[in-house]
C-alpha cells in the first residue's frame, strides 16, 4: 500500500508543472499513463468498467470522473487530478486540486482549502474505536460551519487488492454511528464538496459528475490505513505538494 500510494503521489507532484493555462486535459493524462508504464506499474482506471483512461480530470463546477480530452484549460480553472495506480497488486488511490496559472478566485481559494482541510479532518477523526459515522460527521460539520456543502452521492471506499471494496465511507453522518474503525483497515476518504448546493447530475457520456447548480466543486482524496492508534496516510506528497500554494 506504501509502494502504491507513493507512485500515486509522486505522480499528482510532478504533475503539478503541466497544469497551465493552454495544455488540454487529454495531455496531462497521457503524461500520467505514460510515468505509470515507466514505473513498471498498472493503471487501474483503464479498463475500470468501460473506462479508458488513466486519470480522472474535473473541472470547475465537474464534482468528479470528469473524462480527459480535448478540452484546454484556462487561467484560473481549478482542476482535480484523481490517479489510481497498482503495484505488485495493490492500489493506491488519491487526488488533488490545481489551480491552472496557479490563480484562483478568492471564493474558488477558500472552497479548495476548506475542502482539504474537512478531508484532514476526517482523517484525524480514523482511529481504532471511533466509527465510519464519527469520520463523515467531521468532515460534514465543518464543512457546512462554513456554508458550503457536502457531495452524497459520491462515497469513499475501502480498497487494497481491490479497488472499490465494502465499506462505503460516507462524507457526512452522525457521530457514533456505522461500523466501528479496527486497526489494518485500509479505505480512501475523498470528500467532494460544493460552493453551492449539494446535488450532482451525471452527463450523457455516462461519467461526468456536475453539480446541478452549476456552483464550484473541489476534492481531495488520500488512501489511508488504520493503525493502533490513528492512521497511516500512504498517498503524502513526496515533496509537500499535497495542499496547493498560489
Ligand atoms: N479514482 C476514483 C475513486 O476515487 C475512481 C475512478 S473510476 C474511473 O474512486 F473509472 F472513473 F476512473
Ligand atoms: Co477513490
Ligand atoms: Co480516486
Amino acid at each position: 500500500m506504501a509502494a502504491a500510494g507513493n507512485l500515486a503521489a509522486t505522480i499528482l507532484d510532478e504533475i503539478a508543472a503541466l497544469v497551465t493555462p493552454g495544455v488540454s486535459t487529454g495531455e496531462l493524462d497521457k503524461f500520467i499513463e505514460d510515468r505509470v508504464n515507466a514505473a513498471g506499474a498498472t493503471s487501474a482506471t483503464i479498463g475500470y468498467k468501460g473506462y479508458k483512461h488513466a486519470s480522472c480530470i474535473s473541472l470547475n463546477h465537474v464534482v468528479c470522473h470528469g473524462i480527459p480530452g480535448e478540452k484546454t484549460l484556462k487561467a484560473g480553472d481549478i482542476v482535480n487530478i484523481d490517479v489510481t495506480v497498482i503495484v505488485d497488486g495493490w492500489f493506491g488511490d488519491t487526488s488533488r486540486m490545481y489551480v491552472a496559472g496557479g490563480k484562483p478566485s478568492r471564493k474558488a481559494e477558500r472552497l479548495i482549502e476548506v475542502t482539504h482541510d474537512a478531508l484532514m479532518l476526517g482523517i484525524e477523526a480514523a482511529k481504532p474505536g471511533n466509527t465510519f459515522g464519527d469520520i463523515g460527521h467531521a468532515i460534514q460539520s465543518y464543512v457546512e460551519a462554513q456554508r458550503m456543502s457536502v457531495v452524497r452521492d459520491f462515497c469513499g471506499h475501502g480498497l487494497g487488492v481491490v479497488f472499490h471494496a465494502p465499506p462505503n465511507v460516507l462524507h457526512y453522518g452522525r457521530a457514533g454511528t456505522g461500523p466501528v474503525l479496527e486497526e489494518g483497515m485500509f479505505f480512501t476518504i475523498e470528500p467532494m464538496v460544493n460552493l453551492g448546493r449539494p446535488e450532482t447530475k451525471i452527463l450523457a457520456d455516462d461519467w461526468t459528475a456536475v453539480t446541478r447548480d452549476k456552483s464550484l466543486s473541489a476534492q481531495f482524496e488520500h488512501s489511508i490505513g488504520i493503525t493502533a492508534n490513528g492512521a497511516d496516510i500512504f498517498t503524502l506528497s513526496p515533496t509537500g505538494k499535497f495542499h496547493p500554494t498560489y
